[in-house]
Parts: structure tokens; sequence; C-alpha cells
């Protein structure tokens, strides 16, 4: 039977497909936000049918699966990607499936050493052909490992396509609350009116994690926290903190008010702090002098004329006390906390992304009571209840926006080539790498 969508996901059997693909698909379908025709076809080398592949990607995951709709829509497909001439039957498979205006999503979750090849035969057997947008390429980070790696790559998809068919996932930005900034930002006046340096003092964006590497070894110790989280999430949230307002509220707008921000970055170079944690070394496939950092400090700067002299601390790790990522602004103390040298706090706005979502608003107020007593109180605003239903994933978003052609949510070229331009210089700053065991340890560190 013909379809209206294809999803063809190329490195179907690994971790993020059973993780975040098939739920957030199963969703979408359930939800009716993507067509009834859909097939999802899950490309891999094994040898599976479709049940035994999805009773494979549960044992993958510890999410229930909803098996029951992943079984009316996923077909196993068992191909050896790197092959170009394995292209051949399945091009027809898809043709078979497809009719004229069928959109094509060929979701690319397979690592960098693949992608060259896989993109090439992708492009051969005109499965994608440059400036059709019914047919799109999507794939995650690692963009390279540095400026020139993430430029030759770039260089090479550009050979094959247009940069409107190329979708450049960075998760964080399918997050309710990292959507919701440039709302709470530019949508009050209370928040719009003090944001800049003089009444902000500080920003914090810190992602702290409990798990470490999982099985994701081989990735990881040849990434590290900075390039792993830094070059893309972190400064994405930083971005969407220190932006100007876009002339108008689409996607090249967005992005080209962010990219002035990532032009304009300096490191405070005496802050940066590198560490791995204690027990790195042990983790299965990680080589015993390993130096990958699994924690990463530093403080940066600004420069525009909103922000400059704001230090902007940002720190991510792994193996942290808790799973704990949120932005916190501190403003100035007032005149008169000043001038009368009142024990009160200063506001602080935070912004929370996990666990849970929300926004808190520290504020001084008088303890109730006869006595002059102050008190800092929290005005919270928690998302979880205010929605009805589950808050969508940030993969139910993201796909959702690529089956309707919304690139705002994803990254450009040129936002990549700026990131990669300011973590190349963090990586040139002097630093030592040391061990921690708890966030504590690494947390004194910092100066
Ligand atoms: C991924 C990183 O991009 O983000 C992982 O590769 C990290 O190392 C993950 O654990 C964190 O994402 P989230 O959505 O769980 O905060």
């Amino acid at each position: 039977m013909k379809k209206d969508l294809v999803i063809t996901i190329f490195g179907s059997t690994g971790d993020l497909t059973a993780r975040k693909l098939l739920p957030a698909i199963a969703k979408l379908y359930k939800n009716k936000l993507i067509p009834k025709n859909v097939e999802v076809v899950a490309l891999g080398r094994r040898d599976y049918q479709t049940d035994s592949y999805l009773d494979a990607m549960q044992n993958l995951t510890t999410k229930v699966l909803d098996l029951e709709t992943l079984k009316s829509i996923v077909t196993y497909y068992k191909i050896q990607i790197t092959e170009p001439n394995a292209y051949e039957a399945f091009s027809k498979y898809i043709q078979s499936i497809s009719h004229e205006n069928t959109k094509h999503i060929y979701y690319l979750a397979i690592g960098p050493e693949l992608l060259g090849s896989v993109a090439k035969n992708i492009s051969e057997a005109k499965l994608i052909e440059k400036n059709n947008a019914n047919q799109v390429l999507v794939f995650e980070k690692p963009f390279g490992h540095d400026l020139d790696s993430a430029k030759a790559v770039n260089q090479m998809l550009w050979q094959y396509y247009d940069e409107k068919q190329i979708y450049r996932i960075d998760h964080y930005l399918g997050k309710e609350m990292i959507q919701n900034l440039m709302t709470v930002r530019f949508a009050n006046r209370i928040f719009e009116d003090t944001w800049d340096s003089k009444s902000i003092e500080s920003v914090k964006i810190f992602v702290k994690e409990k798990e470490g590497i999982l099985n994701r070894a081989g990735y990881y110790d040849t990434s590290g926290a900075l390039k792993d989280m830094v070059q893309s999430h972190l400064l994405q949230i930083l971005c969407l903190v220190a932006m100007d307002p876009p002339k108008e509220y689409n996607s090249d707008y967005i992005k080209d008010e962010k990219i002035k921000v990532l032009r304009s970055l300096s490191i405070d170079e005496s802050s940066v702090l590198f560490g791995q944690y204690d027990g790195y070394l042990e983790e299965p496939n990680i080589p015993s002098d390993s130096k990958t950092e699994t924690f990463v400090y530093f403080k940066c700067y600004v420069n525009t004329p909103r922000f400059r002299g704001v230090p902007f601390e940002i720190l991510t790790g792994k193996k942290l006390k808790e799973k704990k990522s949120y932005i916190e602004i501190t403003y100035f103390p007032t005149t008169e906390q000043e001038k009368w040298n009142l024990p009160i706090e200063r506001n602080k706005l935070i912004i929370k992304i996990a666990p849970k979502d929300g926004v808190d608003l520290t504020i001084n107020s008088k303890k109730p009571g006869l006595k002059e007593n102050l008190e800092q109180i929290s005005l919270s605003f928690k998302m979880s209840e205010s929605v009805e239903g589950n808050i969508p994933e940030a993969y139910e978003k993201l796909l959702l926006d690529i089956y309707q052609g919304s690139k705002t949510l994803f990254t450009r070229w040129d936002e990549i080539e700026a990131s990669w331009q300011f973590i190349d210089q963090i990586k040139k700053c002097p630093h030592n790498l040391v061990s921690y065991k708890t966030e504590k340890d690494i947390m004194k560190l910092i100066k």
C-alpha cells in the first residue's frame, strides 16, 4: 500500500531508537499528529523479523513500548547500509510504498564514522534528490569533533543535499522549558525590561547528571563533556538566554540573533575546570589512561551591549549527586538594599529544565508577625501541574516539526560553526583534569 509518510531509520537497532524514537513515533501516531498511513522502516544488519526486532528493542529500554501500535506501523528491513549495491533493492522497496507526494524522513541514528558513506549511498540511490522538500535527512551530533572536521562533514552533506533538506537535531531544543525561554523573556514586561547588565549580576547554566556514561564508551571517550554537552545543548541554552529579540519570530531571524551571541563569546581562561569521575577508567571499553573529561565548568562573557560584563557560568557533569538542570539568573541588589546594608538576598529567577520543568522567582518579603523580620519567598510555577496529560517528550516535538517542515528548533550550519570556534578556544585554555568522587569534591574547586 502507498504511504503518505515514510520514516526510515538507519541504525535502528541502537539505544536511541529504542528509548526515544519509537516511543515518540508511537505517541504521535496515537494522537493522530502524523498520518494514519505511515510506515516506519527500521534498517539493520541483523537477522530479525519485525516482531523479533521490536521485542529486541523492548529489551533495550526500561520504558514500556507500545508494541501493539508499533507492530502496526513498523517494518524491519535487513540491509548493510554501507554497501552501495544493497541500495538497489532497498530503493525499489521504498518506491513500492511511495506515491508522488509521500513525505520521506531519513533518520540517521548512526555513528559519525558511517555518516559519509551512508549520506552518499542515499543520494546515489536517489532516495533524496536535491531540492525535493518532501525528502529530508535528519541526524544528530557529533557534528564533527572540532571546527575543521565539522566543516568537512558539512561540505560533504552539501554535495548531496540542499541545506533546507538537512535537519540537525539538538534534542534540548525540543524540551518544553527551553522552548518556553523566549516566551518567558519576551512576553513579560518585568523580565524583558530587566534582561541586561544593568539588572542582572550573573547567569548560571547548569546541567548535572547522576548517570555515568552507560554503555556508550566508544562514543563518549572520543567526545567528553565539552563536546558532548557544551558544544550543543549548553551553548544553545546560552544563546536563548542572551540573544536580542529577533526581527521576526521565524527560524532564520531567530538563528541570526543566536549567532551574534556565539560570535561575541569570550572565555575567562582562569576559570576552566575539567574533571573525570572516579571509576571512569574502570568502565568497560575505556582505555585505562583516558584523559576524557566527564565534567566541565567555565565562566564566559557575552560581549554584546545587552550583556557585556555579566559572567555566564557553564557547568555540566556526569555521576553527580542528582539529575538537575536549570538556568539561574541572579539580579543585583536594590540600591536600598545596598544603602542600608539590609540582610536580604538577591532576587533569583530559576528556570528549571529537569527533573521537573518550571520557573521559580525568589523575592524578599516581610515575615508575617509582629516583628520586622524579612524572609525570602519563592513564587513557583510547575509545568506538570498546568498541562493535561503528559508533557510531550522532546523527540515528539522534533519529529513533528520535521514532518511539518518547521526548522526553528534545528541548528543551522553557521550556528554549529560559531559554536565550534568557541569550543576550540576553550580546549586551548590551560587546565588540569581532576578526579572526583562526589559532586562536593569537584564543586569546591570552582573559582
Ligand atoms: C545527550 C548526551 O545529548 O544528552 C548524553 O550525549 C546526555 O551524554 C544526554 O546524557 C542528556 O540528555 P537529557 O535529555 O537526559 O538531559
